[in-house]
């Protein structure tokens, strides 16, 4: 048996597009637009360097297709945008590129990087600055080791375009400590079989829930087998033991990791199922100068 995230393989990553949140139900993708434009607007006819999306924890690239999808329908065509899609697993990014239409493809890298080491992430781009980073769905709760959401704060610092550049930090309401005595999972207890749309006669078999959440800390596992239906009858590929620790939170707590990160607190604006943290360098773009 596999002891994996749901993040490392090409089934488990297939499995985690059929089972994570949709854009339908989040519709994150449609407020970080309307920041774009009005962030955007002020610098369109001013000739100047792109202007830098970074979408921290990309996946399977939700947020940029949402954005592409709402500048297709706007008759948008990006300009000088570039959006920096980064995430720390590879097979994530590879079905991020394979999701994305044709379209805006040549505004978009993908870029294998840390929301831990940001500046990293630049070097790669090429690019200097991020105008609007965004770190969706509450995941920073990955970030779980001890010191992780303040090192990553503090790089968000680090490469946000002083003074005008706005973060964007999701905390997800079923990640809030008070809501979560009950550990939940991506499917209901017992045993769960779900289709692949992707793979022929693959299906997905989870099982075997277990949780706690210990000092903020909420451990996850659950079995996710790979099982392929053939003439001959069904036969398991692969025996994932998942193991997910998330970090819970306390209302506001992101709040009190602002000292010393260089970030300072703008305002806070509420999604349907999260709390969007907003943030800019506390250095004005003058002083960073
Ligand atoms: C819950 S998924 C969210 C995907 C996407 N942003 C969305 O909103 O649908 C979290 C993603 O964060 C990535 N991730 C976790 N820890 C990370 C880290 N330290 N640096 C970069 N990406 C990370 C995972 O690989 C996964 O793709």
């Amino acid at each position: 048996m596999v002891t994996n995230d749901l993040y490392s393989s090409p089934y488990l990553v297939d499995y985690y597009d059929l089972v994570a949140p949709k854009s339908e139900s989040i519709d994150d993708a449609s407020l970080y637009w309307k920041v774009y434009q009005a962030l955007r607007s002020p610098l369109i006819r001013a000739p100047r360097e792109p202007f830098v999306i970074m979408d921290v924890g990309t996946g399977t690239g939700r947020v940029v297709q949402g954005l592409s999808n709402s500048a297709a329908l706007l008759g948008d065509d990006f300009f000088n945008t570039k959006v920096l899609g980064v995430d720390n697993a590879q097979h994530m990014l590879d079905k991020a590129a394979d999701n994305l239409g044709p379209l805006f493809k040549e505004h978009v890298s993908w870029i294998l990087g840390s929301a831990l080491d940001l500046e990293s992430v630049m070097v790669q781009s090429g690019y200097r600055k991020v105008d609007l980073l965004i770190f969706s769905i509450g995941s920073i709760s990955h970030l779980s080791e001890k010191g992780q959401p303040e090192k990553f704060l503090e790089q968000v610092s680090r490469v946000l375009c002083p003074g005008t550049g706005r973060a964007y930090v999701s905390i997800y309401d079923g990640s809030l400590l008070e809501k979560s005595e009950q550990v939940t999972f991506h499917q209901p207890e017992g045993v769960t079989e779900i289709k692949s749309h992707v793979f022929p006669n693959i299906m997905y078999r989870e099982s075997n829930h277990r949780g706690e959440v210990q000092d903020k800390i909420k451990d996850v596992t659950f079995e996710l087998q790979v099982v392929e239906q053939t003439d001959l009858g069904a036969q398991v590929l692969e025996t994932n033991n998942i193991s997910m620790k998330m970090r819970q939170w306390e209302e506001d707590e992101l709040l009190t990791m602002l000292p010393g990160s260089g970030l300072k607190f703008l305002e806070k604006t509420r999604g349907k199922h999260e709390t969007f943290y907003v943030f800019s360098t506390a250095a004005s773009a003058a002083s960073a100068a």
